[in-house]
């Protein structure tokens, strides 16, 4: 949430800066500033909306200098404006990008008013800015100041401040919100993403909780959260894994929608064989606990949720391992009950997300037998912190709108859900049959992606709607959830999913002709169930969309449009019928003109609560 780059350099850093914030533009797009310290003043540059407009005004009026912050918001406090864009200044001197959110702000901004200090934004960063002026004034010191700064606010945050009176330094301060140090020659950058870095850089340090660091153009000195000094890690990054660039296609979402069969490809590679799932793919000593786990806890948000939904029915339907899944934002916050012999599961794209990270953090104090992420990003938050981590392997996704960073959470869940099996009597020949589809399952994806043109006609008659239903049954139910939301977010239709068998016990009121209902049917056990649940619809007038292999029986008609899916082993069946499901909101969204990518009021990285 929000992005910040900043860089201490020989050369002009406008231009880094911005390329920074176009990488980084998914994680906020509300506002968009920069400040350069240009000779011994900073000039600052902000503007509402997208990097593109701030872009535009510095091409009109160029900034030059080698040190500089940038930051792209996503509004927490006070309106997207151009007064509560970042930078941050105080006093002309001090410039303060900031992430995340300054809990006793309040407070702090009445002490610094009876001071004085006179606020021009209603943002909680502006005190910060204030408030390390006034211990720079104390202290002499700007790092010190930061230092001093960091013991008095409260909540979670990550910093980069600079100085117009010494333009070769920077300081930045992480806590409980990402930051990572890129290294250059003669020249070293911050930002909240290493993807923003990876054109001036491939050498990266990530900084740890509670550390604040100084930057010049030839040294970093890093300081743990007692203030003393240490050394980090530098993490070596292949560039090429990260493309940034959209291609072919038109949007991200779309790219990324079509990565997915290598994105699974990616995601088995090393991890299966003929036989079943390789040893050792969760980590040194997983496999030393595996036979002590009899619950497994799945604790996630938004989508990463309903990748914890769909393995809640595979981890008990096929590993004979009782789970509970639970959004983040509920289970921080109330009283459970942790079984004897469980497992704390996080899911998470980012690895940043504040809700499953504060979820984790409890989870740790309370008596879990251990704790696993399954995560995109390397390097975040929940990875460094779980006890043992799987990464998904799905490449950076761009787009707002989850899709291939979903399809191989659940790849990885069925990799989980065959490696507790092993000790809860899955025999070998199933583990065998569920690895020979998982080895078709890219291929699979390849066939439902054939659909596009297909589905692309049917978006149209989406378009003009204002509400949409879409049912499931059994491991379907979620990715109907999944599907509902991913319309919501990118074309703003109202949709919301039901398990097709509690339709009859209130939603079925909302149907007419005006409501277009989803229906996701592999021929499963479930079939004959949900094809009597599809005629209570069909008999109140509303038109049927259905996804459905040959094999289920539904026939196009004046009430019912159906769309091919490929068959597929009921095992993965839920990762292809995604597949379709996305596609359509995709479509949707284009032929509403709503932006894709960027879907108003989101942000890719959710770090505040
Ligand atoms: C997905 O399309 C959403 N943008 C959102 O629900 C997301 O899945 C959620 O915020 C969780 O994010 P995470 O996976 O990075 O933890």
């Amino acid at each position: 949430m929000c992005g910040i780059v900043g860089a201490v350099a020989q050369r002009d850093v406008a231009e880094i800066l911005l390329e920074g914030l176009r990488r980084l533009e998914y994680r906020g797009y509300d506002s968009a500033g920069l400040a350069v310290i240009q000779g011994k003043t900073l000039a600052r540059i902000r503007r509402v909306g997208k990097v593109k407009n701030l872009t535009d005004a510095i091409n009109e009026n160029p900034v030059i200098g080698g040190t500089g912050i940038a930051h792209t918001r996503w509004a927490t406090h006070g309106e997207p404006s151009e007064r509560n864009a970042h930078p941050h200044l105080s006093n002309e001197n001090i410039a303060v990008v900031h992430n995340g959110i300054i809990e006793n702000y309040k407070e702090l901004k009445n002490e610094l008013s009876k001071e004085g200090y006179a606020f021009t934004s209603e943002t909680d960063t502006e005190v910060l800015t204030h408030l390390i002026h006034k211990l720079q004034n104390e202290t002499k010191d700007l790092l010190s100041a930061v230092q001093k700064a960091t013991k008095i606010v409260t909540g979670a945050y990550g910093t980069a401040v600079i100085d117009s009176n010494n333009s070769d330094q920077m300081i930045v301060a992480r806590s409980g919100s990402p930051l990572v140090i890129g290294l250059g020659i003669g020249e070293h950058f911050v930002a909240s993403d290493q993807l923003a870095l990876l054109p001036v850089t491939s050498r990266f340090i990530y900084l740890e909780e509670g550390d604040v660091a100084r930057l010049t153009r030839k040294t970093v000195e890093i300081f743990d959260k007692n203030g003393q000094p240490v050394d980090r890690k530098i993490n070596l990054v292949d560039a090429k894994s990260d493309s940034a660039d959209k291609g072919e296609y038109r949007h991200y979402m779309m790219k990324e929608i079509f990565e997915q069969p290598t994105c699974v490809r990616q995601t088995l590679e090393g991890r299966i064989n003929t036989q079943g799932v390789e040893s050792g793919i969760f980590g040194n000593g997983f496999e030393a606990i595996t036979g002590q786990i009899k619950h497994v806890t799945i604790v996630a948000c938004g989508t990463s949720y309903h990748a914890g939904m769909v393995a809640k029915y595979w981890f008990e339907q096929y590993a004979g391992v009782s789970c509970s899944v639970e959004i983040a934002s509920e289970f921080r916050y109330r009283k459970f009950y942790v079984h004897e012999g469980s497992l704390f599961v996080s899911i998470s794209q980012s690895g940043e997300t504040a809700d499953t990270l504060a979820a984790l953090r409890l989870a740790k104090e309370q008596g879990y037998l251990s704790s696993l992420t399954i995560c995109n990003v390397m390097g975040s938050s929940l990875v460094r912190e779980s006890d043992f981590n799987f990464m998904t392997r799905a490449g950076t996704e761009i787009g707002v709108a989850s899709t291939k960073a979903f399809t191989t959470q659940l790849v990885s869940l069925l990799l989980l859900v065959l490696t507790l099996g092993r000790h809860k009597g899955l025999t070998s020949d199933h583990e065998k049959e569920m690895v020979a589809a998982l080895m078709q399952l890219p291929g699979k994806i390849e066939q439902a992606l054939m659909a596009n043109d297909v589905i692309e006609t049917l978006a149209e008659e989406f378009a003009d709607k204002n509400h949409a239903l879409f049912l499931g049954r059994g491991d379907q139910y979620p990715i109907a959830m999944e599907g509902a939301l991913k319309l919501k977010e990118i074309s703003y239709i109202h949709a919301e999913a039901y398990a097709a068998g509690e339709l009859k016990h209130g939603p079925i009121a909302l149907i007419d002709a005006d409501m277009p209902v989803i229906v996701v049917a592999p021929n499963n056990e479930l079939l004959e169930k949900l094809h009597s649940n599809v005629e209570e619809v069909r008999a109140r007038g509303s038109i049927l969309y259905v996804f459905a292999d040959k094999a289920a029986k539904f026939e196009s008609d004046d009430t019912q449009k159906v769309v091919d899916v490929v068959a597929t082993e009921a095992i993965t069946a839920p990762i292809v019928y995604t597949v379709p499901l996305q596609l359509l909101s995709y479509h949707v969204a284009v032929i509403k003109g709503t932006d894709v990518d960027q879907p108003r009021n989101l942000a890719k990285s959710v770090t505040v609560e």
